[in-house]
Protein backbone atom coordinates (compact mmCIF):
# COMPACT_ATOMS: atom_id res chain seq x y z
CA UNK A 1 0.00 0.00 0.00
CA UNK A 2 1.47 3.59 -0.73
CA UNK A 3 0.60 6.90 0.51
CA UNK A 4 -0.87 8.39 -1.91
CA UNK A 5 -3.92 11.06 -2.09
CA UNK A 6 -7.43 10.19 -3.25
CA UNK A 7 -9.80 13.31 -4.95
CA UNK A 8 -12.85 12.82 -5.59
CA UNK A 9 -14.20 15.11 -8.20
CA UNK A 10 -17.56 16.89 -7.62
CA UNK A 11 -18.59 17.67 -10.78
CA UNK A 12 -20.25 13.84 -10.34
CA UNK A 13 -22.16 14.52 -6.98
CA UNK A 14 -25.83 15.22 -7.19
CA UNK A 15 -25.67 19.08 -7.22
CA UNK A 16 -29.02 19.29 -5.84
CA UNK A 17 -27.75 17.71 -2.73
CA UNK A 18 -24.18 18.98 -2.52
CA UNK A 19 -23.99 19.53 0.95
CA UNK A 20 -24.41 15.75 1.75
CA UNK A 21 -22.08 14.92 -0.67
CA UNK A 22 -19.24 17.46 0.54
CA UNK A 23 -20.23 15.56 3.62
CA UNK A 24 -19.90 12.16 2.47
CA UNK A 25 -16.82 12.99 1.05
CA UNK A 26 -15.65 14.57 5.21
CA UNK A 27 -16.66 11.34 6.57
CA UNK A 28 -14.71 9.66 3.71
CA UNK A 29 -10.80 8.27 3.48
CA UNK A 30 -10.66 10.97 0.65
CA UNK A 31 -7.61 13.62 0.81
CA UNK A 32 -8.78 16.51 -1.31
CA UNK A 33 -11.96 17.58 -2.95
CA UNK A 34 -11.47 18.01 -6.69
CA UNK A 35 -13.53 21.04 -8.23
CA UNK A 36 -13.71 21.31 -12.26
CA UNK A 37 -14.56 25.00 -13.52
CA UNK A 38 -14.82 25.51 -17.02
CA UNK A 39 -16.05 28.16 -19.24
CA UNK A 40 -17.39 26.75 -22.29
CA UNK A 41 -14.36 28.22 -24.27
CA UNK A 42 -11.45 26.09 -23.17
CA UNK A 43 -13.71 23.40 -22.79
CA UNK A 44 -16.98 22.56 -24.60
CA UNK A 45 -18.79 22.42 -21.35
CA UNK A 46 -20.05 24.49 -18.74
CA UNK A 47 -19.80 23.64 -14.81
CA UNK A 48 -19.69 25.62 -11.77
CA UNK A 49 -18.40 28.83 -10.52
CA UNK A 50 -17.75 31.06 -7.49
CA UNK A 51 -20.70 31.12 -5.10
CA UNK A 52 -21.08 27.14 -5.74
CA UNK A 53 -16.94 26.96 -4.65
CA UNK A 54 -18.52 28.78 -1.26
CA UNK A 55 -21.01 26.99 -1.07
CA UNK A 56 -18.89 23.75 -1.14
CA UNK A 57 -16.03 25.89 1.19
CA UNK A 58 -18.86 25.90 3.57
CA UNK A 59 -18.97 22.44 4.58
CA UNK A 60 -16.00 21.00 3.39
CA UNK A 61 -13.33 19.70 6.19
CA UNK A 62 -10.80 19.10 3.33
CA UNK A 63 -8.65 21.31 0.81
CA UNK A 64 -10.22 22.29 -2.42
CA UNK A 65 -8.28 21.18 -5.51
CA UNK A 66 -9.18 23.89 -7.84
CA UNK A 67 -9.42 22.87 -11.42
CA UNK A 68 -9.07 25.71 -13.57
CA UNK A 69 -10.84 24.83 -17.34
CA UNK A 70 -10.63 28.33 -18.34
CA UNK A 71 -8.83 31.17 -20.52
CA UNK A 72 -7.56 34.12 -18.77
CA UNK A 73 -7.13 32.42 -15.39
CA UNK A 74 -5.20 35.41 -14.14
CA UNK A 75 -8.37 37.62 -14.37
CA UNK A 76 -9.92 34.82 -11.88
CA UNK A 77 -7.71 33.01 -9.41
CA UNK A 78 -7.79 35.66 -6.89
CA UNK A 79 -11.77 35.70 -6.67
CA UNK A 80 -11.64 31.36 -6.64
CA UNK A 81 -8.63 32.15 -3.68
CA UNK A 82 -11.35 34.09 -1.70
CA UNK A 83 -13.86 31.52 -2.40
CA UNK A 84 -12.14 29.40 -0.80
CA UNK A 85 -9.80 27.40 -2.89
CA UNK A 86 -6.67 26.12 -1.57
CA UNK A 87 -5.30 24.46 -4.84
CA UNK A 88 -5.34 26.60 -8.01
CA UNK A 89 -4.53 24.33 -11.35
CA UNK A 90 -4.14 26.44 -14.62
CA UNK A 91 -3.69 25.02 -18.31
CA UNK A 92 -0.54 25.21 -20.11
CA UNK A 93 -2.18 25.66 -22.64
CA UNK A 94 -4.32 29.17 -22.14
CA UNK A 95 -1.13 30.54 -20.21
CA UNK A 96 1.02 32.86 -22.42
CA UNK A 97 2.89 33.84 -19.50
CA UNK A 98 2.68 30.30 -17.29
CA UNK A 99 5.21 31.42 -14.80
CA UNK A 100 4.14 34.62 -13.76
CA UNK A 101 0.45 32.88 -13.67
CA UNK A 102 1.94 30.15 -11.01
CA UNK A 103 3.87 32.95 -9.03
CA UNK A 104 0.48 34.98 -8.68
CA UNK A 105 -1.34 32.44 -7.39
CA UNK A 106 1.52 31.63 -4.82
CA UNK A 107 1.28 35.17 -3.52
CA UNK A 108 -2.50 34.53 -2.63
CA UNK A 109 -1.02 32.20 -0.35
CA UNK A 110 -2.13 29.20 -2.24
CA UNK A 111 -0.67 26.15 -3.84
CA UNK A 112 -0.08 26.34 -7.29
CA UNK A 113 -0.51 23.94 -10.37
CA UNK A 114 -0.20 23.41 -13.90
CA UNK A 115 -2.78 20.80 -15.84
CA UNK A 116 -1.62 19.23 -19.35
CA UNK A 117 -4.04 18.03 -21.78
CA UNK A 118 -3.88 14.89 -23.26
CA UNK A 119 -1.85 15.99 -26.00
CA UNK A 120 0.33 18.84 -24.43
CA UNK A 121 3.65 17.04 -24.45
CA UNK A 122 5.96 16.63 -20.93
CA UNK A 123 8.81 18.75 -22.40
CA UNK A 124 6.46 21.71 -21.59
CA UNK A 125 7.15 21.48 -18.18
CA UNK A 126 10.43 21.78 -18.42
CA UNK A 127 11.20 25.27 -16.76
CA UNK A 128 8.57 25.63 -14.51
CA UNK A 129 8.26 22.12 -12.82
CA UNK A 130 10.85 23.76 -10.21
CA UNK A 131 8.33 26.31 -9.39
CA UNK A 132 5.13 24.21 -8.58
CA UNK A 133 3.29 22.29 -6.24
CA UNK A 134 1.22 20.20 -8.85
CA UNK A 135 0.63 18.55 -11.71
CA UNK A 136 -2.40 17.47 -13.19
CA UNK A 137 -2.07 15.16 -15.66
CA UNK A 138 -5.43 14.93 -17.82
CA UNK A 139 -5.79 11.16 -18.80
CA UNK A 140 -8.99 12.17 -21.23
CA UNK A 141 -10.27 15.49 -22.89
CA UNK A 142 -11.04 17.72 -20.66
CA UNK A 143 -14.81 19.46 -20.31
CA UNK A 144 -16.56 16.09 -19.42
CA UNK A 145 -16.62 13.26 -16.37
CA UNK A 146 -16.90 9.71 -17.32
CA UNK A 147 -15.04 9.36 -20.26
CA UNK A 148 -12.30 6.51 -20.48
CA UNK A 149 -8.60 6.48 -19.87
CA UNK A 150 -6.33 7.27 -22.39
CA UNK A 151 -3.43 4.57 -21.97
CA UNK A 152 -0.92 6.95 -23.23
CA UNK A 153 -0.90 8.03 -19.96
CA UNK A 154 1.28 6.10 -17.77
CA UNK A 155 4.39 6.79 -19.78
CA UNK A 156 3.35 10.71 -19.69
CA UNK A 157 2.99 10.29 -16.12
CA UNK A 158 6.93 8.16 -15.76
CA UNK A 159 8.14 11.01 -17.69
CA UNK A 160 7.36 13.72 -15.83
CA UNK A 161 8.29 11.92 -12.52
CA UNK A 162 11.65 11.47 -14.49
CA UNK A 163 11.53 15.00 -14.85
CA UNK A 164 10.68 15.92 -11.26
CA UNK A 165 13.77 13.83 -9.90
CA UNK A 166 15.89 15.19 -12.24
CA UNK A 167 15.12 18.88 -11.60
CA UNK A 168 15.02 18.58 -7.62
CA UNK A 169 10.99 19.60 -7.73
CA UNK A 170 8.56 18.89 -5.16
CA UNK A 171 5.47 18.52 -7.34
CA UNK A 172 2.88 16.26 -6.85
CA UNK A 173 1.66 14.31 -9.68
CA UNK A 174 -2.26 14.31 -10.01
CA UNK A 175 -4.21 11.94 -12.50
CA UNK A 176 -7.71 13.63 -13.96
CA UNK A 177 -9.76 11.25 -16.12
CA UNK A 178 -11.01 8.23 -15.95
CA UNK A 179 -9.28 6.46 -13.41
CA UNK A 180 -10.87 3.52 -11.72
CA UNK A 181 -9.38 0.27 -10.04
CA UNK A 182 -8.43 -0.80 -13.50
CA UNK A 183 -5.86 1.66 -14.03
CA UNK A 184 -5.24 3.16 -10.62
CA UNK A 185 -2.19 0.24 -9.45
CA UNK A 186 -0.39 0.93 -12.21
CA UNK A 187 -0.54 4.63 -11.99
CA UNK A 188 1.15 4.81 -9.00
CA UNK A 189 3.55 2.61 -9.86
CA UNK A 190 4.29 4.61 -12.66
CA UNK A 191 4.54 7.80 -10.41
CA UNK A 192 1.19 9.56 -9.70
CA UNK A 193 0.82 10.92 -5.90
CA UNK A 194 -3.06 11.83 -6.55
CA UNK A 195 -6.00 10.51 -7.83
CA UNK A 196 -8.59 11.95 -8.59
CA UNK A 197 -12.06 10.17 -9.35
CA UNK A 198 -15.30 11.38 -10.82
CA UNK A 199 -17.34 9.19 -11.80
CA UNK A 200 -15.80 5.78 -10.72
CA UNK A 201 -16.77 7.12 -6.86
CA UNK A 202 -20.29 8.57 -7.41
CA UNK A 203 -21.49 6.20 -9.80
CA UNK A 204 -21.45 3.58 -7.07
CA UNK A 205 -24.40 2.99 -4.27
CA UNK A 206 -21.21 3.34 -2.18
CA UNK A 207 -19.39 6.14 -2.81
CA UNK A 208 -17.19 6.13 0.83
CA UNK A 209 -16.54 2.74 0.00
CA UNK A 210 -14.72 3.42 -3.73
CA UNK A 211 -13.11 6.33 -1.99
CA UNK A 212 -11.36 3.37 0.24
CA UNK A 213 -10.82 1.29 -2.32
CA UNK A 214 -8.83 4.09 -4.25
CA UNK A 215 -7.25 4.90 -0.69
CA UNK A 216 -5.97 1.03 -0.38
CA UNK A 217 -4.50 -0.09 -3.58
C1 LIG B 1 -12.71 16.45 -16.75
C2 LIG B 1 -12.52 16.87 -15.32
C3 LIG B 1 -12.36 15.73 -14.38
C4 LIG B 1 -13.58 14.87 -14.23
C5 LIG B 1 -13.14 13.48 -13.90
O1 LIG B 1 -12.74 17.57 -17.56
O2 LIG B 1 -11.38 17.69 -15.21
O3 LIG B 1 -11.95 16.20 -13.09
O4 LIG B 1 -14.45 15.34 -13.22
O5 LIG B 1 -14.25 12.66 -13.95
P1 LIG B 1 -14.15 11.10 -14.25
O6 LIG B 1 -13.37 10.50 -13.10
O7 LIG B 1 -15.58 10.68 -14.26
O8 LIG B 1 -13.45 10.91 -15.55
ZN1 LIG C 1 -10.56 18.06 -13.13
Amino acid sequence: MSNHLVAPSILAADFANLEREVKMINDSEADWIHVDVMDGVFVPNFSLGIPVVQAIKRHARKPLDVHLMIINPEQHVEAFRKAGADHLIVHVEVCNHLQRNIQQIKSLNCKAGVALNPHTPVVSLENIIGEVDLVCVMAVNPGFGGQKFLEHTFQKVDQIKNLIIQKGSQAKIEIDGGVNMQNSKKLLEVGADVLIAGNFVFGDRNPRGIIQQLKNV
